[in-house]
């Protein structure tokens, strides 16, 4: 076989492919397990609503047909919800799709985009996708430093990239930060706030973005299906901001880029806020289960506001996930996550309280017998 000769650009060059979590059945194969639960890509542990599946099979009726370009159903539902016009929303899929979308607008070779030190993946692949450098700013306390990255913009600052809560932190910033940084950046760059894990939210002064995209024409608020509606294999986000952002993005969207089924299930998922509300429920429980279970165990994590945990459990995190994993336990390692700065930390998807309760007797066996026997003090 003769060799590629095609060059390709050298932007791409110091990019890797994104490492999803392992999937279930490529675990049970490998250690003989007949229950694996997965803890590892944030997804809903309650499946998703009974609507959105009905609507998706349905929808297989027409699977001859393109599916409706302008995804016109569920934007008049959202622009109706949201009280924003339907030019102000844009479609992707997935969340992920809106922010690759974001580099292909506004990124020309040698622009700068900022983000904090650690966060999504997917914010440096979007800017190094089509030539453009990632600036972090160190995070503190696991948070984002809002003046960290205000000090790191430049001329060449395009877009900054903030996931509120963090990923994979779980932590978020206020109200009053959010609108005292977006006072500070200059109106020509983006400031694009990824709000996929809102739902899970409980601190009462969390951002209310959506009115604050009337007074920050600079801003776009990203948002997912995959997360509390339980959609993830059906790839829907959206983007919103002002109409003529959302125009621009418009002219490099694939055309077809959210199947009719995902649609169907997204437009019938969001009329179920029943099921919303169950997995905000579920959420809180297992969280709060899960912390006390860490302070008896005497392991560090960050307060979370999401639906994930991201805990030093003080053991190299390459150890203890093949340990989890032998047990029928897949969650995401620190050391993939955060290189350097997450060694011995893991993040941690909710479950169920009983997955959870199963993770817990899990993560004791992993670190050893001292959590198991003892009244849960950790000794270091
Ligand atoms: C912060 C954040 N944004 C976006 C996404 C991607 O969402 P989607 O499944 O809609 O592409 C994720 C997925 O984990 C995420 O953590």
């Amino acid at each position: 076989m003769s060799q590629l000769s095609i060059t390709h650009r050298a932007s791409i060059d110091p990019m890797a492919p994104y490492v999803p979590g392992r999937p279930v059945e490529d675990v049970k194969k490998e250690f003989g397990l007949t229950q694996v639960i997965k803890l590892a890509s944030n997804e809903n542990p309650l499946g998703c609503s009974l609507k959105a599946k009905e609507a998706a099979v349905t929808s297989l009726e027409e699977s001859n047909l393109y599916p409706d370009g302008s995804c016109a159903k569920l934007r008049n539902l959202l622009a109706e919800s949201l009280s924003v016009k339907p030019t102000e929303l844009v479609f992707g899929c997935g969340a992920d799709e809106v922010i690759a979308m974001a580099g292909k607008v506004f990124i020309s070779p040698g622009d700068e985009c900022i983000t904090g030190a650690v966060t999504f993946s997917q914010y440096a692949a979007s800017a190094a996708s089509m030539g453009g450098v990632m600036v972090y700013a160190p995070l503190k306390n696991h948070t984002y430093d809002l003046d960290a990255i205000l000090e790191r913009v430049t001329d060449k600052t395009k877009i900054i990239f903030l996931a509120n809560p963090n990923n994979p932190t779980g932590s978020a910033f206020n109200a009053g930060a959010q609108e005292a940084f977006l006072e500070k950046v200059p109106p020509r760059v983006l400031v694009v706030i990824d709000e996929a894990y809102a739902e899970f939210v409980t601190d009462p002064h969390y951002p209310r973005t959506l009115p604050m995209l009337q007074k920050y024409k600079n801003l776009m608020l990203i948002k997912t299906f995959s997360k509390v509606y339980g959609l993830a294999s059906y790839r829907v986000g959206y983007g919103i901001a002002d109409e003529s952002i959302i125009a621009l993005f418009e002219k490099i969207r694939p055309p077809f880029n959210v199947s009719a089924q995902a649609q169907a299930a997204a437009y019938a998922a969001y009329q179920d806020q029943d099921f919303v509300r169950a997995s905000f429920r579920v959420n809180e429980q297992s969280l709060a289960f899960t912390c006390r279970a860490l302070e008896e165990m005497g392991l560090r994590y960050t307060p979370s506001q999401a639906n994930f945990i991201w805990m030093d459990c003080g053991k190299d995190s390459r150890v203890v996930f093949l340990d989890l994993m032998k047990k029928g336990y897949i969650i995401r390692p620190g050391y993939a996550l955060a290189p350097g700065s997450g060694e011995t930390y893991l993040r941690v998807t909710m479950g169920t309280l009983e997955q959870m309760e199963g993770f817990i007797g899990a993560l004791k066996e992993a670190l050893g017998n001292r959590f198991s026997e003892s009244k849960g003090i950790h000794k270091l």
